[in-house]
């Protein structure tokens, strides 16, 4: 079981190595019925949850069974000196996004990138000069058919298919669709075996009336997105490991019978590795199954549906596909394959929050990826537009790091489908998400909050459609 002093020691280190004003945004997964309280003992820490104000105490209640907070590297050391406590029986606690130290230092806005303010595509020196190079490029081809052309799927993830975007837009320019949350475990049964399918058979039915090849995210996931009292169900169970397992296998069995043939691919296991740390993140799968969690996971899948493409996905750490987090991956991923673990792809997330990947980096890691045989798909594509904030043209610069992504994308033959974690800027998570919430409007995607084309849209189209 994960502790709070266990997460604390792990983030310790990161902590130590950066110098004041290092954000961090933690998740704490709470039993339900139950009432949680974070207090902040001597009022020296800036505490802040979801978009609200710095506060000293926050209570969640039992509905809340995710409490997500974030806080400066102050509160950190806080927790560390007892000067800040946790008084509830908080289960599990996870750290959110990243907290490497020397990329994410900020003055009390989002980590490292201040705010820009909503950007009009029209009103980009670089757009005109996209658009003409997109058209020329593809005569004309939406990007569906761009992509299809080359034996690619691009795709967009999305909240419900009753979003504005889904009726015109995801139609129009891609081919493929996901869910951001409906087909997540603990968006399918909010309680252990309580399933609601009624959203996730939306997008299956969406999908079918549009033609688009439908994405399962995810099986299992560690950090989050499970049943609220999936934890208390297993700790008052006589055999944990027994029940979780049981319980592992009940689920994927329910959900790969009843989305047979209707999902192509399933994220099986998500971001299995640590942040920051070594090794496997610890959540309530590695510590009651171990870090073979994972090969069960994979294992059920396959003997449930031995058609259906199975994938293990992840997010490389900042996008440092060279560094230790992109390694520490690929060695895992090497090493399940070398054992005959039925995985069939490698998701690569693709976030792109802290910092945009070199690309002859993540050219070369992609190659590494292929060399283990197996396809891959980019998963969760977004670029926060306040990485170029300092730049003359934000939306021009964004659309460039999109084209030197589509180059890449389009030279590795194994990638076969590029994902996008929304379809419009109107719909992103990072607007809704801290510490990134802070920075609205992250203007990540592809088209505006109009839904229509950006810069990026036209350089991706183009770097799609002219690399060899
Ligand atoms: C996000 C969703 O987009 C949000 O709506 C939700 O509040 C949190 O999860 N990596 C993943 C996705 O694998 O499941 C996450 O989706 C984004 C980060």
């Amino acid at each position: 079981m994960t502790t709070v002093r266990a997460i604390l020691e792990q983030v310790e280190q990161a902590v130590n190595a950066s110098d004041a004003d290092f954000t961090a945004t933690f998740q704490f997964v709470c039993e339900p019925e139950g009432t949680y309280r974070l207090v902040v003992v001597d009022g020296q820490c800036d505490l802040r949850v979801g978009a609200g104000e710095a506060v000293s105490t926050v209570v969640a209640d039992a509905d809340d069974a995710v409490l997500i907070f974030s806080g400066k590297a102050d509160s950190m050391k806080a927790f560390m000196e007892g000067r800040m406590r946790i008084e509830g029986d908080l289960m599990a606690m996870s750290v959110l996004t990243q907290f490497t130290a020397g990329g994410t230092r900020s003055t009390g806005g989002p980590p490292a990138h201040p705010r820009v303010g909503y950007l009009a595509p029209a009103e980009s020196p670089s757009h005109e000069w996209w658009r003409e190079q997109a058209l020329e490029a593809s005569e004309g081809r939406p990007l569906r058919q761009v992509a299809a052309d080359r034996g690619l799927h691009v795709g967009a993830a999305i909240a419900t298919p009753s979003l504005p975007s889904a009726d015109a837009l995801v139609p129009r320019e891609f081919n493929q669709v996901g869910a951001e949350n409906a087909f997540k475990w603990g968006t399918l049964a909010k309680r252990v075996g309580e399933y609601d399918f009624s959203v996730a058979d939306a997008f299956v039915r969406y999908a079918q009336r549009h033609d688009l090849r439908l994405r399962g995210h995810t099986l299992i996931w560690g950090r989050a997105g499970r049943p609220t009292d999936l934890e208390a169900t297993i700790r008052a169970a006589s055999d944990p490991t027994a029940t979780l397992r049981q319980l592992m296998g009940e689920h994927i069995d329910t959900v790969l019978n009843r989305y047979r043939g209707q999902v192509a691919a399933w994220d099986v296991v998500n971001e299995p590795m640590a942040y920051g740390g070594e090794g496997l993140d610890r959540n309530v799968f590695s510590d009651h199954l171990g870090d073979d969690y994972v090969a069960e996971a994979f294992a059920m899948a396959r003997s449930v549906d031995t058609e259906v493409d199975l994938v293990l996905n992840e997010q490389i750490p900042a996008n440092q596909y060279n560094d230790v987090g992109g390694e520490q991956f690929h060695r895992f991923a090497e090493k399940l394959i070398g054992q005959g673990v039925p995985i069939d792809g490698i998701g690569i997330q693709g976030h792109q929050l802290m910092s945009v990947p070199d690309p002859v980096e993540l050219r070369d890691y992609l190659r590494r990826i292929e060399d283990l045989g197996v396809f891959i798909e980019i998963t969760e594509m977004d670029m926060r537009i306040g990485l170029f904030a300092d730049r003359d043209d934000p939306l021009g610069a964004q659309a460039e790091a999109y084209h030197r992504c589509a180059e890449v994308l389009a030279s590795v033959p194994a990638v076969r489908a590029v994902m996008f974690w929304g379809a419009a800027d109107t719909d992103t998570w990072l607007d809704h998400f801290p510490p990134f919430d802070a920075a609205a409007p992250n203007q990540p995607l592809l088209f505006d909050r109009n839904l229509e084309p950006k810069p990026a849209y036209y350089a991706f189209l183009h770097g799609l459609a002219t690399t060899p």
